[in-house]
């Protein structure tokens, strides 16, 4: 196969750029009719509420700050509201709909794609898969990031955490998101899929541009983009012709692996865990750390509390991913008719399942507005739930760690440069993040 049919399969380019388009058009404050009613403490009657459900868009301007008010509304509807935006979708934002949904992976499926607006494109492997292809896709990544394997990486992690954190001596103001939140992430998913080393440098920039600037600077974006689908095409026709049966690392045991009747992998599918592997775990990772980061940024007596008893980091880790979830949201195709308290979902229809709303819900988290470090039992919705559940979440949690470890050993205490400091966005309608996050040292 060549490269160019490789691309031509995957490329996601024009994915990319209506995406773009859409943000431009969109990113527009569709919200504001809700904040409005809100700020004003209007008691907003069922009529109201539905016409600006209407209006509902995640990405809307704003959301990045601030996107509690908003989903605060929303749950206030018994029966799940509707929005007439990019295509029209359902919306869950009660926790317990929410993770109803998720589990009933064959009502509510992810093989017509998970993103809001529906575009077209190959999928992401096995992230827009169902079940029982998608277990079988995952095996193999369930494998290579169980518990155990993840505890074999953690020396490495601390390395690129203590490499990047060694460049920032004797700096003492530095933008947390660009010099280490950004890069870590990047770094770490080369490493685990095998890139050789003297291409790293490269495309963690790529990678890091593609998502960085997907709202200030698309263009950029879209060629970063681009260049990465073209490397990972390549990469996948020299994997294959070095291919040696039994071998370890993940990319040859996704090339052994056999499915459904006893066929190998196709090249959709390759280049399609590809892609996911190699995004999953960045801009969330980067928004999980950036956001834990300026919360700290924030709040020296836990930066303190943090040094002097590590140990207590894990359970504030949840605690941050609860309340500065990520990955806000996901969608699903509904496949049967299905009526959740009184809402009539019909085939086809897309829901979008607010994983951030769900994890500010009183119902299931008592005080869910104010972040409690020490919060257990902690069942939020950060990493999905059911059978698309993160299959990076070990990673994810130990880069977490080691990576806000790091940053309070390395680093020392530090401040915002302003107390406005920081930059928080919403890219899309699936994720928040920061930007940048401007720091000191407090001496
Ligand atoms: C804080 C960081 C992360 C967050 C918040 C996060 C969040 C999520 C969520 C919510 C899902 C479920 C999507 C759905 O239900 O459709 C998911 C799936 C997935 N994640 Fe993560 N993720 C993170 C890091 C990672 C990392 C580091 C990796 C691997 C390198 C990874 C790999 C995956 C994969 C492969 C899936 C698809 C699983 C499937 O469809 O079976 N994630 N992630």
């Amino acid at each position: 196969m060549r490269q160019q049919d490789i691309l031509d399969l995957v490329c996601r380019s024009g994915r990319i750029t209506n995406q773009i388009d859409w943000l431009a058009a969109w990113g527009k404050w569709k919200c504001r009719q809700i904040f409005e009613a809100v700020g004003r403490g209007v008691d907003v009657d069922e009529k109201t509420l539905e016409a600006l459900a209407s209006e509902f868009d995640q990405g809307a301007e704003g959301m990045g700050e601030n996107p509690y008010e908003v989903w605060a509304q929303l749950r206030t509807s018994e029966t799940p509201l509707h929005s007439d935006q990019l295509g029209g979708f359902h919306i869950l934002s009660r926790y317990e709909d929410v993770r109803a949904a998720a589990v009933e992976h064959r009502r509510f499926i992810s093989g017509e794609g998970i993103l809001l607006p529906p575009m077209p494109g190959t999928l992401f492997a096995p992230l827009e898969y169902d079940p029982p292809l998608q277990k079988e896709l995952r095996s193999p990544i369930n494998e290579m990031l169980a518990p155990a394997k993840v505890r074999e990486m953690e020396p490495w992690i601390r390395d690129r955490a203590k490499e990047l954190l060694g460049r920032l001596r004797g700096k003492s103001e530095i933008d947390l998101v660009d010099e280490y939140t950004s890069p870590l992430p990047g770094l770490i998913a080369m490493q685990l899929l095998g890139y050789p080393d003297e291409d790293r440098a490269q495309l963690g920039q790529w990678i890091y541009e593609s998502e960085a600037y997907r709202v200030t600077d698309p263009a950029r974006a879209v060629a970063s983009y681009h260049a990465v689908s073209e490397y990972l095409a390549a990469e996948l026709i020299r994997r294959r012709s070095a291919h040696e049966e039994g071998s370890d690392d993940l990319i040859d045991k996704l090339l052994d692996l056999r499915v459904e009747d006893g066929r190998l992998l196709t090249d959709g599918e390759m280049l399609g865990l590809y892609l996911n592997l190699t995004f999953a775990g960045l801009g969330t990772t980067t928004g999980a750390l950036s956001m834990a980061l300026h919360y700290l940024a924030c709040h020296q007596d836990a930066q303190q509390m943090f040094i002097n008893e590590p140990a207590k980091l894990p359970v504030a880790i949840e605690e941050w991913l609860r309340v500065y979830t990520p990955n806000t949201a996901i969608s699903r195709v509904v496949s049967e008719e299905t009526d959740i308290k009184g809402c009539v979902m019909k085939p086809g229809d897309r829901v979008a399942l607010l994983w951030g709303s769900g994890n500010m819900d009183e119902s299931e988290f008592p005080d869910a507005s104010n972040v409690l470090l020490e919060r257990t039992p902690n069942r939020h919705l950060a990493f999905g739930v059911g059978a698309h559940r993160c299959a990076g979440s070990h990673l994810a949690r130990a880069t977490l760690r080691i990576g806000i470890h790091e940053v309070l050993s390395e680093f020392g205490q530090f401040e915002l440069q302003s107390p406005s400091a920081g930059v928080w966005e919403h890219h899309g309608f699936e994720a928040r993040t920061m930007s940048h996050l401007p720091v000191r040292r407090v001496s």
